[in-house]
């Protein structure tokens, strides 16, 4: 395969940026280049500099003046939610109970499954994301349906079967001992092929009994190096539910702990009530705190208390993601925006750098991924996304008094959405034409 050089203005990032004129924690090229061969990133910086080293065969695209990334990444997503987004519900339990969980009835169809599945990756590339970490449904077929579709793209994706065996329609139910056979199926069928990677995925406290949190336990203890995803603490009714139904817990965070579930590779989603002591049993572990804000939003489950969790002796590793479909955008830019709205709801501020790096390299940090995704580093996979920051007629408007970078990633997370995608690269393909519009 030929090499390809894609010319633009480009930006990535080292680390997070602790303020707004924290200049070396990314680096910004106006007249920018990538190299991509194989997949990979060969090279990236000055355009001058990386023609030289360039194969003289090389494609050039010139994507001036638009700004290219790595592409994003959402660590929370239920790919069975598509048809759910929009749900008109009261709260979280109400929400899972009368839409969510007969919606994700209807993957027991593997091919009703492999429809969404077609849809769910079309959203992703639409929208930039370039890697996503999914919850499928409690059906094999789900999974199996997600990860054919994934290594069909070549896209890099971590997913999981959800284990789920109580307090939810018979359809949705599986048993601790299915639930382990059939994760260890997935897992073996699937983990490391192509760019998939398997998760394990228990979906919360209130869906598993002791003993399905035990099978849990065991695949982890057997697969170490996989990560782990569930949900943590993003409702008052769930957080007494879960207390009635394991008396014996310090409190929420200690039931996944009492199962060895907490750990550097583990993702709980929400994490907006924690108290003190649960904060540093996930600081300890280097369990990573997942915020979703649309979701929280849309569902009133709480203001994410992002900077405390960041700022206290014991910081807790945190992300950020859509949540669809109690989320309500595919959006990583969306999803940056109103996670901005809730910062200032609560007196913070989280300037646009850092949301950019949370959206690239920030998540694939969370993700223990930065050495493959999330900067545009040499050696790196080439996912990439192509930022058109005068993309509507509103965009452009504004983009006329953008004076610099910081204005300009401002506008953008404000007001884009999958409309500002000029294009999505996956593994140094262009993607964004093959879609349906
Ligand atoms: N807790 C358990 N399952 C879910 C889910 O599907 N969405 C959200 N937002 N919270 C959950
Ligand atoms: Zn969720």
């Amino acid at each position: 395969m030929s090499a390809t050089l894609l010319r633009g203005r480009t930006l990535s990032f080292h680390r997070r940026p602790e303020a707004i004129d924290d200049r070396v924690a990314w680096t910004y090229e106006i007249d920018g280049a990538v190299l991509v061969e194989n997949g990979l990133i060969v090279d990236s910086g000055d355009y001058g500099a990386v023609k030289a080293k360039a194969p003289e065969d090389a494609v050039e695209i010139d994507h001036h003046p638009h700004l290219i990334l790595p592409g994003f990444i959402d660590t929370h997503v239920h790919f069975p939610q598509m048809q759910v987004i929009g749900s008109y519900a009261a709260n979280l339990l109400e929400w899972l109970n009368t839409y969510t969980f007969p919606e994700e009835c209807r993957f027991v169809e593997s091919a009703h499954a492999s429809r969404i599945a077609v849809h769910f990756f079309d959203e992703m590339i639409r929208h930039g994301t370039t890697t996503a970490v999914a919850y499928c449904s409690v059906h094999k077929a789900s999974a199996d349906a997600f990860f054919a579709e994934a290594l069909r793209r070549d896209m890099r994706m971590v997913a999981g079967k959800v284990m789920m065996d109580r307090n939810a329609p018979q359809g949705l139910l599986d048993t601790a001992e299915t639930g382990y056979d059939e994760t260890r199926a997935v897992i073996e069928a699937w983990h490391g092929k192509g760019r998939n990677h398997v998760a394990i995925t228990p979906r919360f406290a209130i869906t598993s009994t002791p003993a399905q949190m035990s099978a849990a336990e065991a695949l982890v203890r057997e697969f170490p190096d996989l990560h782990v995803q569930s949900h943590l603490s993003e409702n008052r009714d769930e957080i007494a539910f879960t207390a009635s139904l394991y008396p014996d817990a310090i409190d929420y965070t200690d039931v996944y702990a009492r199962y060895g579930l907490l750990g550097p590779k583990t993702l709980m989603g929400h994490c907006i009530h924690l108290s003190e002591r649960e904060r540093d049993a996930m600081s300890e572990t280097g369990t990573v705190a997942v915020h979703c804000p649309t979701s929280n939003l849309f569902l009133g489950s709480g203001l994410f208390p992002w900077k405390d969790l960041m700022r206290r002796e014991k910081p807790v590793r945190v992300s950020v993601a859509t949540d669809i479909g109690g989320g309500s955008s595919y959006s990583m830019l969306r999803t940056l925006d109103e996670a901005y709205k809730i910062q200032q709801l609560l007196g913070e501020r989280l300037n646009p750098f850092e949301s950019w790096y949370w959206m690239t390299r920030g998540n694939a940090e969370a993700l223990s991924l930065a050495d493959r995704i999330g900067t545009l580093d040499a050696g790196t996979d080439a996912d990439l996304v192509v930022l058109d920051m005068a993309a509507t007629p509103a965009m452009a408007l504004k983009a006329e008094v953008v004076s610099s970078l910081s204005d300009e990633l401002f506008l953008l997370q404000t007001m884009g959405d999958d409309r500002a995608v000029a294009e999505t690269y996956v593994a140094g393909r262009p993607m964004k034409a093959g879609l349906a519009t």
